[in-house]
């Protein structure tokens, strides 16, 4: 079946998300609230299975991983020792016409003619058109074309006035005096300087558009600006190439970029006031790091070790985009792995191991790993993790971060990007962050963040490797991998387009649905239930009765559900002795039978999913 295209592909899974009840729009009813989501019975149950598999596979698999569940509001002066108050920004641009913010980087290349004015006069003109006929007017023109086109901000009000003055000598000598003639300029400088928009404007067109459409543009702007009918002054033209500098959307000019920080900001406390100033985090780990010791001490953990944690931040993104990729309020799992320093590895073993090619996740760490390899074998675990919840090797892609765009404090950031249908980008942040946090709270809080190393007979501020992933964003990859559409046989036998979405068993929100082949079969129903009751303590179980058995089964598609358990006369032994007590387990993906003990299917769908 023909793949649906990119954007179509996109719309279909965001409708799929509202239908089925993975994700809605947060505060729908009042009209919705840019950048916030919330999830539905299906989406809640795909979330909690992701969260639930990192933390197993971290805190429950591992020996050297520990977990945390700190605060989301937590002391203003975190933030200053992360660099968050100070740095933690995306440049940003308003359109000067609508006001709409965009973040800089996002503003795609455009060539064409751009078209300047260096003001308006109110003089009477209509948008696209140009108002050439007052003396005032062309006095202006005049003066602008003497003075180089300098900023009317710095208006000469004698140059102008000579300007005007020539223009009237040339018109009217004949008819009037010196003095007349003097007077009337002057009159008529002071009725125009005062209805004067002094800000110059510009307006990118494409190739082809003809100079109105930049002069209906620059008439807005004006008018808005509340010059009630402009007259454009100064127009001229230049050919841009990938300028960045106008808005794609209407052509319009941008401010300048300037930076704009993400934090958003609340007060703690009954007075709200400066001093009670607090952030809601924008990361959760930083309060790994300010709870290091607190943690390395109760749990007795030895470097190299780590603490993990899951939980909400949230950033004042100026465009929150593509879905749920790029939100406002999200969820982090993040691991900080503290190591030795290079310096006491190379003490302690004599030597410092080398990169030696990618690194297999299967290697055991070793005592003379230094950062570089500790960092590459959790990109290798990290892959290897994403794979084991259903995303192929192929749908990923491992995105070393040139130097140019380190984070200051970063030693080498690995990317794990995903192909989603909107582009390929950015799933989780693997990051060599060298001994920053740690030595910047020692800092700030004047507490000592170091740890001494029994075995390296050392005492020293720890390294990190950070891999920090987003839950929201890895739901949606996840939704987006899974989303297919085939075709399968109706009631009738005749085939039909299918909608299944291919989840991993073991992050499904539903694991099994259990269906009695009629609702009005009593004995059917009641088999059908205890069938339900047998397998509910192990796993979420789905019930429907209603309707025909087909269509359940493509409600069932549409979830997610792997398996789906059909009670039938068979089961009641209507069809022989043997199959008594049997059950058919239809797979999703292969939509294969097969006739299974009811006693056995527990055992058999747990070592499914787990
Ligand atoms: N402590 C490091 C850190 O926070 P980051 O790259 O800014 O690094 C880590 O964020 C992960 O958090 C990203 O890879 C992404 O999965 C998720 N994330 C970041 N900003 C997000 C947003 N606005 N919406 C959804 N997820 C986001």
């Amino acid at each position: 079946m023909a793949e649906p295209k990119t954007g179509e592909r996109m719309e279909k899974i965001v409708s799929l998300c509202k239908r089925r009840g993975f994700i809605f729009q947060s505060s729908e009813i009042y009209g919705g609230l840019n950048g916030f989501w919330d999830y539905g019975p299906l989406g809640a149950e795909l979330k909690r299975n992701i969260k639930e598999c990192w933390w197993r596979s971290l805190t429950q698999l591992r020996e050297d991983v520990v977990g945390l569940d700190a605060s989301i509001i937590m002391h203003p002066r975190i933030w200053d020792a992360s660099g968050h108050t100070s740095t933690f920004s995306d440049l940003m641009v308003d359109c000067l016409l609508t006001k709409k913010r965009y973040r800089a980087d996002q503003i795609e290349p455009q060539s064409g003619t751009a078209y300047h004015y260096s003001g308006a006069l109110d003089g009477g003109a209509t948008p696209g058109g140009m108002h050439k006929e007052s003396l005032a007017y062309q006095a202006f023109e005049l003066y602008l074309r003497e003075m180089n086109h300098a900023p009317l901000a710095d208006l000469d009000p004698q140059r102008l006035k000579t300007c005007l003055y020539q223009l009237c000598k040339a018109q009217d000598s004949k008819t009037r005096t010196e003095e007349e003639l003097e007077g009337m300029v002057s009159d008529t400088i002071n009725q125009v300087v005062g209805g004067l928009n002094r800000e110059p404007f510009s307006v990118l067109l494409p190739p082809g558009k003809p100079v109105e459409s930049a002069r209906k543009v620059a008439w807005q702007f004006y008018h808005q600006r509340g010059t009630q009918f402009p007259a454009l002054l100064g127009e001229r033209s230049e050919p841009l190439q990938n300028t960045t500098r106008f808005n794609p959307e209407n052509g319009s000019l941008l401010t300048e970029p300037r930076p704009f920080n993400l934090m958003l900001k609340t007060s703690v406390g009954p007075v709200e006031s400066a001093d009670n100033l607090a952030y809601l985090r924008p990361e959760t780990a930083q309060a790994i790091f300010v709870q290091f010791k607190n943690v390395q001490e109760v749990s007795r953990q030895k470097i190299p070790f780590g603490i993990c944690q899951i939980g909400k931040a949230f950033r004042n993104e100026i465009n929150p985009r593509n879905f749920t990729f790029r939100s406002r309020e999200f969820e982090q799992m993040e691991l900080e792995f503290f190591i030795r320093p290079d310096e006491v590895v190379q003490k302690m073993t004599g030597s410092v191991a080398q990169l030696s090619g990618p690194q297999s996740s299967g290697v055991n760490p070793q005592p003379n790993w230094g950062w570089e390899l500790w960092h590459q074998y959790w990109v290798a675990q990290r892959l290897q993790w994403y794979e084991s919840i259903g995303l192929g090797r192929d749908t990923l892609v491992e995105y070393w971060q040139p130097k140019e765009e380190l984070a200051h404090y970063a030693k080498a950031t690995v990317d794990i990007q995903f192909k989603f249908p909107f582009g390929t980008q950015e799933l989780e942040g693997i990051a060599a962050r060298g001994d920053f946090d740690l030595t910047q709270h020692q800092k700030f809080s004047g507490k000592s963040m170091e740890y001494f190393d029994e075995e390296a007979k050392a005492k020293y501020v720890p390294h990190v490797i950070e891999p920090s992933a987003g839950v929201d964003r890895l739901a949606l990859a996840l939704i987006c991998n899974a989303y297919g559409e085939d075709q399968a046989p109706d009631e009738k036998g005749k085939l039909e387009t299918r909608v299944v979405m291919k989840l991993h068993p073991r992050i499904a929100p539903i694991k099994v649905a259990v269906f009695p082949l009629l609702k009005n079969r009593a004995e059917l129903v009641k088999k059908a239930k205890e069938v339900r009751d047998l397998l509910r303590p192990h796993l979420t179980v789905f019930y429907d009765e209603a309707g025909a058995i087909g269509r359940r089964y493509r409600r069932q598609d549409e979830a997610g559900t792997p398996f789906g358990a059909t009670i039938d006369f068979e089961t009641l032994g209507e069809n022989g002795p043997e199959l008594k007590d049997t059950v058919t387990l239809r797979e999703r993906d292969s939509m294969k039978q097969q006739r299974v003990k009811i006693g056995e299917l527990p055992a058999l769908l747990m070592e499914r999913v787990r």
